[in-house]
């Protein structure tokens, strides 16, 4: 949540920030700024809503804000106070000398800033950010440093951060500190850089530095110099970004999401690429460091996370189960976190996270580190935050995801989870060697069904559109596509504001069917296997209350077309495998309601990405 973004180094710093910021916008776009040393004095650009206006006000003011070859930027999701210009990013002291942009919480901003109104400070906005921007002010005004302004300033701020600090008396320096909020410098040639993320770096070099918590880095356009916060120097490992800078492109699509959604086949085979070789050989996951010996010993398993990875992470109970005859417990990361979890060192406890950044989910896996569990970490992003926590780290290889709403993280993730079931029962030798052989072989051929059904998504745009004037939808599925159910309820909601619902179809008759009626479409994921017939009865009872009913099935079944207006048929699939399936006309339906309803798909509103607040 927030996107932070500095530059330093001869180029017009205006065009680096707005560009960093712009591949940073998925963190947040209720209001966005910048700060930039003109002619010897530090000028704010602030507006409210989204990036462009900003643009905007850049675009009258060019000649004279180009000049300015530092600068430090700020995309927002607004935690304290409402997303007004006064509230946005960066915030100044009273002198307008110091501009400061954060990203993260100020957990103490209260007594931070009663302490400093005593002291004279006058305060603009309701933001928790202001309190650093005096306080750092404060410091500097004691030690003509600003590195030691903000070392100091730190020491005394409680919460989550991630900080970029410029001030007018210190030409030519960015200084940039981190505490529980990601943040990497990106080294250039007589130019340096400092983001939140990657994206808003890879234009222009591929040379990076993770900081850690803690760390403070001064940048000037030809050094970085870094120290830790009771000031001992560090060195840190410069890192080449596997990332291209294509991976911010549309490569023609309407929408990232559109892109992302048809980048799956691709997703499927670069996660399998490696790990499964042929379908008589065993796994081979390296990144599982768990002692063979200690996997045979699990007694049980608990994965935490939120959202989409929540959803996978529901699948990949089925699955586990399924193969490897341990329990498994699912658990939304902000639930686990605030009751008295059962967990030990024969508890193997899984976080899942796109981002890695997900500040419920870090909270989850550390809490279940300091049990002593082992901690296996599915992410999209191996140099995250939540990746440091891992003893086995399982990155996912979608590639970067721009859009809010995930699509081809989901379906890392679900591969992800076969990958480490089939990988476990080999170890456990929990199933017959013929059966895992069959799926081994599914999976493989898995990208040319979704190809196919990527093929055919103009039937799926024609349902997309005869339903798009619904106020509310029922999707409706049991056994292991419950979660594909939630999974297109919630892509539903998120992007076109429909009021979505996934349900057990069995759990429909205590009680959600008394909102059945002419106006209400139901959403029947129907696939071969144990609970066909069951969805088919359940959906019996829904089109007896009149909705209007579609089905999403394999089935070549005939019946279905007296019972349902609409029929999404898509490749035959065994039902183990088929969430992996499913979830692709699921994302296309809402994709197509939300292009269709005039939505912004890629950055719908309230939320972000990444969201590093709990
Ligand atoms: C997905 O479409 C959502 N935007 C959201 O639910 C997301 O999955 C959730 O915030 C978890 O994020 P993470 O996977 O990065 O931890």
């Amino acid at each position: 949540m927030c996107g932070i973004v500095g530059y330093i180094g001869k180029k017009s710093a205006v065009d680096i920030l707005l560009e960093g910021l712009t591949n940073l916008e998925y963190r947040g776009y209720d209001s966005s700024g910048i700060a930039l040393n003109i002619d010897n004095k530090v000028q704010l650009y602030k507006a409210a809503g989204k990036l462009q206006n900003l643009k905007n006000i850049v675009e009258k003011n060019y000649s004279e804000i180009s000049k300015s070859t530092i600068g430090i930027g700020h995309i927002r999701w607004a935690t304290h106070g409402a997303p007004t210009i006064e509230n946005a990013h960066p915030h100044s002291c009273n002198c307008g000398k110091v501009a400061v942009v954060h990203n993260g919480i100020i957990e103490n901003y209260k007594e931070l800033r009663e302490k400093l109104e005593k002291n004279g400070c006058t305060f603009r906005s309701q933001t928790d950010t202001e309190t650093v921007a005096h306080l750092v002010a404060t410091k500097y005004g004691e030690t003509h440093d600003l590195t030691e302004a903000v070392r100091l300033a730190t020491k005394e701020i409680e919460g989550a951060y991630a900080l970029c600090v410029i001030h007018q008396d210190v030409k030519n320096t960015i200084v940039a500190t981190r505490r529980n909020a990601p943040l990497v410098v990106g080294l250039g040639d007589g130019e340096n850089f400092v983001a939140s993320d990657v994206p808003a770096l890879i234009q222009y070099t591929k040379k990076a530095m993770y900081l850690d918590d803690n760390q403070i880095v001064t940048l000037t356009p030809d050094s970085i110099k870094l120290i830790d916060i009771d000031n001992n120097p560090l060195s840190q490992k410069v890192e080449t970004l596997p990332w291209e800078p294509v991976a911010l492109s549309k490569m023609g699509y309407k929408h990232f999401m559109l892109k992302e959604i048809h980048e799956q086949p691709d997703v499927v085979r670069n996660v399998l690429s490696g790990k499964l070789r042929a379908i008589d050989e065993n796994i081979t996951l390296n990144e599982v460091t768990l002692d063979k010996d200690k996997i045979k010993d699990l007694n049980r398993i608990q994965i935490v996370a939120c959202g989409t990875s929540l959803h996978a992470a529901m699948v990949g109970k089925y699955i586990i189960e399924d193969f490897c005859g341990i329990a498994v417990d699912v658990e939304p990361s902000s639930e686990y976190i605030y009751r008295k979890t059962i967990t030990d060192k024969n508890t193997l406890v899984i976080g899942v996270s796109q981002s890695g950044e997900t500040a419920d989910t870090i909270t989850a896996v550390r809490q279940a580190k300091c049990k002593g569990s082992h901690i296996l970490i599915i992410t999209n992003r191996p140099d995250s935050t939540m990746a440091r926590e891992a003893d086995s780290l399982v990155p996912v290889n979608a590639g970067i995801e721009v859009s809010v709403a995930a699509t081809k993280s989901y379906m890392a993730q679900l591969i992800s989870f076969y990958l480490i079931a089939i990988y476990i029962a080999e170890v456990k030798n929990s199933m017959p060697a013929n059966e895992l052989a069959d799926l081994k072989h599914e999976l493989i051929v898995l990208p040319q069904k979704i190809e196919k059904v990527l093929a055919h998504k103009e039937d799926i745009q024609k349902c997309a559109k005869a339903f798009s004037s619904s106020k509310d939808f029922i999707f409706i599925a049991r056994g292991i596509n419950f979660p594909t159910a939630l999974e297109g309820a919630l892509k539903l909601k998120e992007i076109s504001y429909i009021n979505a619902t996934g349900y057990t179809a069995g759990e429909l008759k205590h009680g959600p069917i008394a909102m059945l009626d002419e106006s209400m479409p139901v959403l029947s994921i129907l696939m071969s296997g144990k609970v066909y017939d069951k969805i088919l009865s359940n959906s019996e009872e829904a089109k007896a209350r009149n909705a209007r009913m579609i089905a999403l099935t394999d089935s070549e079944d005939e019946k279905l077309n007296e019972l349902f207006d609409y029929i999404i048929r898509i490749p035959e699939i065994s039902e183990i495998l088929s969430p992996a399936l499913s979830i692709v006309p699921l994302q296309l339906i809402a994709y197509y309601i939300a292009e269709f309803l005039g939505k912004d798909v890629d950055q719908p509103r309230n939320l972000a990405k990444s969201v590093t607040v709990e």
